[in-house]
């Protein structure tokens, strides 16, 4: 057993600790438990009161190569003693270039290939946005219903969710359009998948043509899962038809891979699965093994559109992060750790689809490889989402020692995102968590 609790959930001192948050921390970061982390290693979370969790939650899909490796801390420690910062754009250093370097090798496309290295998932968005205008020279750029990009004006535009990502926030970035993301299960008339593909698609290329012109497109950004939508995946068909699209008309096709990737649908990313390659990949998350760091990469030709000088910052690609990210790349090397990812998804996914047949509340079960999540609905045939559910099986889960995370437009799914080290005894241990946690919800 891991799981070790040895008081109420939050404990004393996580409520204390609170206490003072609440005073001197401004209100808009969101927590998802009131327990305050003491360490982390593996799959556990020790919390200040000494409270052992098994974490689902993995800081969001970050620590996808468990928490705290050894080989990425000793990097990481390493390479701070040589120097913390002095500024790619100052002093360039031999770790940003061999980062980009394997960053361009790992990610699926035949031809020469470019990274930009920066510190978080929306400064990538941003980025690839950039970059895409300047190569094309046109404006408009497409995303999808229900995706998430991230919380700066760009990204923030492109992202779904209004409560509570862009609720009062506006003006948002102009020249954004929308075209419905391929969700089955919430598809008017049908949820057979590649039915919803092609009736999707058919909608992608009637807006294009009717109201923004495919020549006056710059970029098309997707997510190949939906990660904050709520682990919806994009059938591979649907992705297919996007590249083509994009290729015949000159548009650069974004693969927004910041939750998906390093391993989190059991390959290192997901678009290997659809076998295609995007022209641009914004990478995150799991790429510094929860040092901040992100990359776009992507065709060298495009990657270089941008003068120098157009697109950088100060901290982007800091070395101590590209040496933990060289470290994290080393750990998915030997496909060991993708393959008892693929080992971790068949087990979720029969648990979930069990609990789909047993739980009434439990309306979809789905999600590509270890990236899975089961969506609550009051009722099997109307489908009205209960997100009271999602939130009372999470409350459940972290009061039982297990730290699991909310998502979808709706709130109302929970989704499975533990490090991908987590071991086959610990997985069970967490499901029957979460599963007498779905068993006790009642409406
Ligand atoms: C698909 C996707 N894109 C972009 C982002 C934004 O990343 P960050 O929070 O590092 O800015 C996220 C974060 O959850 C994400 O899941």
């Amino acid at each position: 057993m891991t799981i070790k609790l040895k008081t109420a959930v939050p404990g004393p001192k996580s409520r204390k600790l609170m206490a003072r948050r609440l005073r001197a921390v401004a209100r808009g970061p969101f927590h998802a438990t009131p327990v305050f982390l003491a360490r982390a290693r593996g799959a556990v979370i020790e919390d200040v009161d000494g409270n052992r969790f098994l974490d689902f939650a993995a800081g969001i899909g970050v620590a996808n190569a468990g928490h705290a490796p050894a080989a990425v801390v000793k990097a990481a420690a390493a390479a701070a003693a040589r120097c913390v910062h002095a500024g790619f754009n100052v002093t360039p250093y031999e770790g940003y270039v061999e980062l980009a370097e394997k960053l361009c090798a790992a990610v699926p496309g035949r031809g020469p290939k470019k990274a930009l290295l920066v510190n978080s998932g929306a400064e990538a968005v941003e980025n690839a946005v950039k970059i895409a205008r300047v190569f094309t020279g046109r404006q408009a750029v497409v995303c999808f219903d229900h995706g998430f990009h991230g919380r700066t004006y760009m990204a923030m535009t492109l992202t779904s969710k209004v409560k509570p990502y862009k609720s009062g926030f506006g003006p948002f970035n102009p020249e954004v359009y929308r075209a419905p993301f391929p969700y089955a299960y919430r598809w008017p008339g049908s949820n057979d998948p590649e039915r919803v593909s092609a009736e999707c698609f058919r909608a992608f290329t009637d807006l294009l043509t009717s109201q923004i012109g495919p020549d006056q497109t710059a970029a098309v950004i997707i997510e190949p899962v939906l990660g904050e939508g709520g682990f919806v995946p994009a059938p591979a068909s649907f992705l297919r038809k996007l590249r083509e699209y994009c290729t015949k008309h000159g548009i650069v096709l974004i693969a927004d891979e910041i939750q998906t990737g390093f391993g989190r649908t059991g390959t290192l990313f997901a678009c290997e699965q659809a076998g295609i390659a995007p022209d641009l990949m914004t990478l995150a998350k799991g790429l510094g093994g929860g040092l901040p760091i992100a990359a776009v990469v992507g065709r060298a030709e495009v990657m270089d559109a941008p003068s120098e000088g157009g697109v950088g910052g100060t901290y982007g690609g800091n070395p101590v992060a590209c040496a933990a990210a060289l470290a994290v790349l080393k750990l998915f090397q030997d496909g060991s750790l993708l393959a008892h990812a693929r080992a971790l998804g068949g087990i979720i996914e029969r648990r979930l689809t069990d609990w789909q047949t047993r739980f009434p509340c439990v309306g979809d079960a789905r999600g590509l490889g270890p990236m899975r999540a089961v969506e609550f609905v009051r009722d099997r045939a109307g489908k009205e989402p209960w997100r009271e559910a999602a939130g009372r099986v999470a409350k459940h889960c972290y009061e039982h020692g297990v730290i699991a995370l909310t998502a979808g437009t709706y709130s109302n799914v929970i989704r499975l995102l533990p490090p991908l080290v987590i071991t086959e005894a610990q997985l069970a241990e967490g499901l029957d968590v979460l599963e007498a946690g779905i068993a006790e919800v009642r409406p």
